[in-house]
């Protein structure tokens, strides 16, 4: 297990002292481009593991991403886990994109990618004794702290607003967490940082703007996606990896994760990302060589609330600008086509944002950016019964069948167009 020894600045650089949590970088704020720290360590990442062996040891281990501990502040035994990660990898030549896979994460405990940042940050917050947990978030990384949180034992609160998708509320609740709602999503940060600052509130979730990333140890759980990925293909790594993004968390610590095993040795190179985004503040930004993703308000919300955002980060930017990746703004028609298409094609139901990425490559096939022999990973963040709401006004109404065989089939037909000839 690497010790953690500074906190480093993903834009400049900088490198600040190890601490609970981080703010962002004093010098990038000061130039106009507020960025996310992110752990570095006293030795690399995964220095002196064997290749092949790293995952595997003797005697019963639960199944979770924490078989990577090598690379990661804290060790198997001490980590909160609800046996996150070790996702399947399913190859998917049936949607007619191409050398396809699906990283499916919403097999994860709280049937979302989150877990793996809720797991090394409630992880770490129990090391610093964090007595609180504090999060905003409009679902999925709210509900997997709440979880993480009542696993390690601790209070947790979680900002929402109104509007934000029931089942995931009700999935916090469930947990035990204290849900807060405010009409206003910026006064999640309000509320959050003067708890943090005032009472030492551990955050796990964004709590000031503009948002940088969330909390730095939470994301070195996001770099086990990629070694499970390298390891999947035998460390022959996918041309392309893309992601539904919002703060650009799980993108950063993917990088990072694949760029540790290159550092390694282990692979010879690292993918190629892509941002799926419903705000085309990354792709503005792509194309006019910003510094900061620019603010594109929307007229109406997005089906996909897990990322509706309408500012990407710094974070992002780095990814795409150092991986010679690209971004794709997604809209609802095609999300709605693409989950109805998952599920029914696929037998895998996705929750709207989780479709984003198959939007973007379709888009980047057809445009030739992703040439047709290359490889590409999806990355599915969450399950559709998550937030069934979108799809449903995309499904037929089951009919109601009172007589016998002839008004069945006559019902099957009419609802679904099913006929046997
Ligand atoms: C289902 C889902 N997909 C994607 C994202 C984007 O995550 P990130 O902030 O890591 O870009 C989120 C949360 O924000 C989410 O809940
Ligand atoms: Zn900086």
């Amino acid at each position: 297990m690497p010790v953690a020894s500074a906190l480093v600045c993903v834009r400049c650089s900088a490198r600040y002292a190890v601490d609970r949590f981080a703010d962002d970088c004093p010098a990038c704020r000061s130039a106009g481009a507020p960025s996310n720290l992110t752990v570095a360590y006293e030795t690399s990442p995964g220095d002196g593991l064997p290749r092949r062996e790293t995952p595997r040891r003797p005697g019963f281990q639960p199944r979770s991403m924490w078989r990577w501990d090598g690379f990661l502040p804290v060790a198997a035994a001490d980590a909160v886990s609800l046996g996150e990660g070790d996702t399947p990898l399913l190859p998917v030549p049936g949607l007619g994109l191409g050398d396809l896979w699906i990283k499916d994460e919403s097999r994860n405990p709280t049937w979302s990618f989150k877990d793996r940042l809720a797991s090394g940050a409630l992880s770490m917050a129990k090391r610093f004794g964090a007595r609180v947990i504090a999060s905003s978030s409009s679902g999925n990384a709210g509900a997997a702290a709440a979880a993480y949180a009542a696993k390690a034992g601790l209070p947790c609160i979680v900002f929402t607003f109104v509007g934000s998708a029931g089942p995931l509320v009700l999935q916090m609740r469930a947990y035990g967490a204290m849900v807060v709602k405010v009409a206003d999503k910026a006064d999640r940060w309000r509320l959050q940082s003067a708890g943090v600052r005032a009472f030492g509130w551990y955050p796990t979730s964004p709590f000031f703007g503009p948002v940088v990333g969330s909390n730095p140890y939470g994301m070195e759980g996001y770099k086990t996606i990629a070694y499970e990925i390298a390891e999947a293909f035998d460390w022959s790594p996918p041309d392309w990896c893309v992601l539904p993004v919002c703060y650009g968390d799980a993108l950063y610590g993917m990088w990072k994760g694949f760029e540790e095993l290159r550092a390694l040795g282990w692979i010879d190179r690292v993918p190629r990302f892509v941002a799926a985004e419903v705000s085309g503040s990354l792709a503005a930004a792509m194309t006019g060589g910003d510094a900061m993703p620019p603010d594109v308000a929307r007229n109406a919300p997005s089906i996909a609330t897990s990322i509706g955002a309408s500012q990407g980060t710094v974070q992002s930017l780095e990814v795409l600008r150092r991986s010679r990746g690209a971004a794709v703004a997604v809209g609802d028609d095609d999300l709605r086509r693409w989950v109805v298409t998952l599920a029914a094609k696929e037998g895998l139901w996705p929750e709207a944002s989780s479709v984003a990425p198959f939007a973007a490559i379709e888009r980047l096939r057809a445009d030739g950016t992703i040439a047709r022999h290359e490889r590409c990973v999806a990355l599915m963040t969450a399950s559709g019964l998550k937030d069934p709401g979108p799809i449903e006004a995309a499904l037929p109404d089951p009919p109601l069948v009172r007589g016998g065989l002839t008004e069945l089939m006559s019902a099957l037909k009419d609802a679904y167009g099913f006929d046997h000839g």
